[in-house]
């Protein structure tokens, strides 16, 4: 028996795993002991460094809640969501782009009648989104399913404020026959992602922005179709270049035209000034 090294002990982890252990979980515990010990040995990792990590993982997990997930937070800030998404759902022929589904989604959002309203008595400048919703064929797909959920105007969740929860600008718009959707919501303002945990440090030793580029938060569903879990954001954001969990993609940005106050292409008279935006939504056969 000889003494275990820098050089030798990342085989002899390896080699303790035993034979009933599955392929799939064998490569993935592997990879996982390989890597970690590489990196302590590129870094030449310190006994206080690695206290230093544990006490910060310690502290990611204390920092959990029923509401708030820090470790998805850090794996989207270290851009880890993002490229497991990038590995799990190819773009095909056009098709609608995927996104980080983000900690403010919830089941069950009320049904809205096409056309309708998601935010009313919401700040921020009222905006009808429009679209259709066609295969990746570009036959129309009649009942696709938008579930919709974004920040107000000042970019702020309904989840986030306190007080009893009242839903607002979230729900779900089914398309016509004719595969076209039509909603009314408000312009979804640029907004931080929480700073005051683990992930914040981070952010901070990386000297690094937090703000995610105003976004529209939908999971658009149809029967035959893979689902996606994306947003569209607001092409005359400043943080596009810089969105803090890296999910933006060019295919996903999409202008919202300002008009004055007046009546809106559907005929509703708007007292202030309102946006429309048009964004046609491309999914792929299951
Ligand atoms: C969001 O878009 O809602 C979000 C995504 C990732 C982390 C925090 C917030
Ligand atoms: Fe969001």
């Amino acid at each position: 028996m000889s003494d275990l090294d820098v050089t030798t002990l990342t085989d002899a982890v390896l080699a303790r795993m035993s034979a009933q252990v599955t392929p799939r979980t064998r490569q993935l515990i592997g990879a996982l002991v390989r890597h970690l010990h590489d990196f302590a040995r590129e870094v030449e990792l310190t006994e206080a460094e690695w206290f230093t990590a544990i006490d910060f993982l310690t502290r990611t997990g204390q920092n959990c809640t029923e509401n708030r997930q820090e470790f998805i937070l850090l794996s989207d800030i270290l851009g880890l969501s993002s490229l497991v998404i990038a590995l799990n759902h190819p773009v095909a022929a056009g098709s609608l782009a995927s996104s980080v589904l983000g900690p403010f989604y919830l089941p069950d959002a009320p049904e809205v009648p096409l056309g309708g309203e998601l935010a009313s008595g919401v700040p921020g400048t009222p905006t009808r989104y429009t679209g259709q919703i066609t295969d990746t064929a570009g036959q129309p797909l009649a009942g696709a399913v938008l579930d919709i959920w974004s920040s107000d105007g000042e970019g702020w969740y309904d989840v986030q404020k306190p007080g009893p929860l009242q839903t607002s600008a979230r729900g779900r718009v089914r398309t016509g026959a004719d595969g076209r959707y039509a909603f009314w919501s408000i312009k979804p303002a640029d907004y931080p992602v929480p700073t005051d945990g683990p992930a914040g440090e981070l952010l901070r030793a990386m000297d690094r922005d937090a703000m995610r580029p105003g976004h529209l938060h939908f999971i658009a569903s149809a029967p035959g179709c893979a689902s996606v879990t994306t947003q569209i954001f607001a092409s005359d954001s400043p943080y596009l270049r810089s969105d803090a969990v890296f999910g933006v993609s060019e295919s996903l940005v999409a202008v919202f035209e300002h008009h004055p106050p007046g009546v809106a292409p559907d005929g509703r008279r708007l007292e202030q000034a309102f946006c429309t935006v048009n964004f046609d939504i491309r999914l792929r056969p299951d």
